[in-house]
């Protein structure tokens, strides 16, 4: 057994109802005098956007905001919050929403300091200097994109979904207010939940980790398996909205340090294509891909299962998996309306797209394209 370890993480990690509050004393902190705030249209009407930016300006500093994220943002998202944040004259990002609008916020403070393009900064530590200071602040629980050093961006032009990651990336300070899920509807806080289950899960077994990825993996499992149902089922339940926070949060600093692995490496071609969110696709393919993996690393898988609470075997994992999904309505692929004949069409592509980003070859069970094909086909 290895005790060496290692773990990348914002310098400030702030988890507390009311935590968002605190943006104009962060900004403050870190020198910032004007700042762009990087959303979706959703903030920007509801008027949370407005109401960040009293609490930057009561602090004494100039915001603007730009409100261009679509889900699943693009190299266009980011190359117009670029323009908005030179515009401004800004020194530093707040990003304000569920993980679209984090990325693009960690892309554009990036590209701020780095001539390119987005694409020239695919795959692992490839971003040569450091980006604006930036503030994340979560409205999902959630990708966990406040605390990685991860971002993900469409390319527009080959509809390709770049996987990035360097520690550039990592925001200054993270605020994870649960208060601003409340506002979640059902079926996004159960995509985004199964999300971070799978980020929880695949940073436990991936080639990658390490003993402080597994605690904070461990503890993400527990918490994001006891309070999901309640979450989904009474979006006012308070508790079950903190702790899911809570269990984001920690997922993302352990797959951002361990790695995702087969899952999401199978999960990124399917939203590119056929534009599913990305915890949805997630959850397709989380108990089919679980199962092809558990013969890598069954001690790990029942280690996972035992901090689920599920007992000591590791088949309990996936039979868990399978009934989550039933109950949280997540359907086949066939079920979410993707045609046959387009699906076989681009099926071959999409294996070959995962395996290029990396992720798999974390996987505790290696798979090749046609093993990737065929869980394509099961998922069907
Ligand atoms: N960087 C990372 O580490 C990382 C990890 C996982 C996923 N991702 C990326 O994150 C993106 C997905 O993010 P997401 O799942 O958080 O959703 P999202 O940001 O795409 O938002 C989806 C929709 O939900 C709405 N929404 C968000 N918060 C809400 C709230 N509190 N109340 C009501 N509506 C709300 C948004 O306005 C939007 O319409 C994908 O692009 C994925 O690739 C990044
Ligand atoms: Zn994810």
């Amino acid at each position: 057994m290895s005790f060496a370890a290692e773990l990348h993480l914002p310098q400030d990690v702030i988890v507390r109802g009311g935590a968002s509050h605190e943006v104009g004393d962060a900004a403050a902190g870190l020198g910032l005098e004007r700042v762009l705030i990087v959303t979706d249209p959703f903030f920007a009407e509801q008027g949370l956007a407005a109401a960040v930016a009293e609490r930057l300006t009561a602090a004494g500093i100039v915001t603007e905001t730009f409100a261009g994220v679509q889900p699943d943002p693009t190299t266009a998202n980011v190359e117009a919050g670029l323009e908005a944040l030179h515009a401004h004259g800004a020194d530093g990002v707040v990003a304000l929403g569920g993980g679209s609008s984090l990325d693009t916020g960690k892309a554009v403070a990036v590209m701020a300091a780095n001539d390119g393009a987005v694409a020239d900064f695919v795959g692992y530590h490839q971003i040569p200097r450091p980006g604006l200071p930036l503030i994340a602040i979560p409205t999902t629980a959630g990708t966990g994109s406040e605390v990685t050093r991860v971002t993900v961006i469409t390319d527009a032009e080959s509809d390709r979904k770049l996987m990035i990651l360097d520690d550039h990336l990592l925001p200054r300070v993270a605020l994870a207010d649960f208060e601003l899920t409340r506002s979640c509807p059902p079926d996004l806080t159960a995509h985004v939940g199964v999300d971070s289950l799978t980020h929880a899960i695949e940073a436990y077994v991936s080639a990658k980790a390490n003993p402080i990825t597994d605690a904070l993996a461990l503890r993400a499992a527990e918490l994001l398996q006891g309070h999901l149902r309640r979450a989904y089922h009474d979006g006012e339940d308070a508790e079950a909205r903190e702790a899911m926070m809570l269990g984001a949060t920690l997922a993302g600093a352990a797959f951002s340090n361990a790695s995702v692995a087969l899952v999401h490496g199978m999960s990124r071609p399917i939203g590119a294509h056929f534009h599913i969110p990305h915890g949805l696709s997630n959850a397709v393919l989380l108990p089919t891909v679980t199962r092809f993996s558990l013969e890598g690393a069954r001690p790990r898988y029942a280690e996972l299962a035992r901090a689920m609470g599920l007992g000591d075997d590791a088949d309990a994992l996936v039979d868990e998996l399978d009934a989550l999904n039933a109950e949280l309505g997540v359907p086949s692929l066939s079920g979410l309306g993707i045609e046959r004949e387009h699906f076989d069409r681009v099926k071959a592509d999409m294996a070959q797209a995962a395996l290029d980003s990396g992720s798999p070859g974390f996987n505790p069970r290696e798979a090749i394209a046609e093993e990737i094909v065929g869980l394509y086909n099961a998922i069907y």
